[in-house]
């Protein structure tokens, strides 16, 4: 948390969930899927470490995030433009499909990287 007066820098983010587009302001230091929490969208999560792969989503255009609080997030998710929203912190504006634990999961086997609960 930011001492007081510092200024506090949001994103904007589009959760494209089963149930419809959610749009929600999200602080720098805050991760996504807390953020939507608040806002009363719950999404998937077991561990909430950046490991199980349940939290799963995938970019729908070009955007920044922070993954480095992921107990396990590799170069080649980001290229794919997977997400970890448990643990991503938003560095741009962001549009992300959400529920892609099983896209994921075949894309890390298919990678021979680990795909925990597949
Ligand atoms: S809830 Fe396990 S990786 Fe996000």
């Amino acid at each position: 948390m930011g001492s007081a007066g510092e200024e506090r820098v949001f994103h904007r983010v589009t959760l494209l969930t089963p149930s419809g587009e959610r749009t929600l302001l999200v602080r720098e230091d805050w991760h996504i899927w807390d953020a939507a929490q608040a806002k009363g969208i719950i999404l998937p999560a077991l561990c909430h470490q950046g490991r199980c792969l349940t939290c799963a989503g995938q970019l729908e255009d070009a955007g920044e995030f922070d993954q480095s609080d992921s107990a396990s997030y590799f170069p080649a998710d980001r290229e794919a433009g997977f997400i970890l929203l448990c643990t991503a912190k938003p560095r741009s504006a962001l549009r992300i499909r959400t529920h892609r634990q099983h896209e994921m999961r075949l894309y890390r086997r298919r990678h021979g990287l680990p795909a925990p609960y597949s």
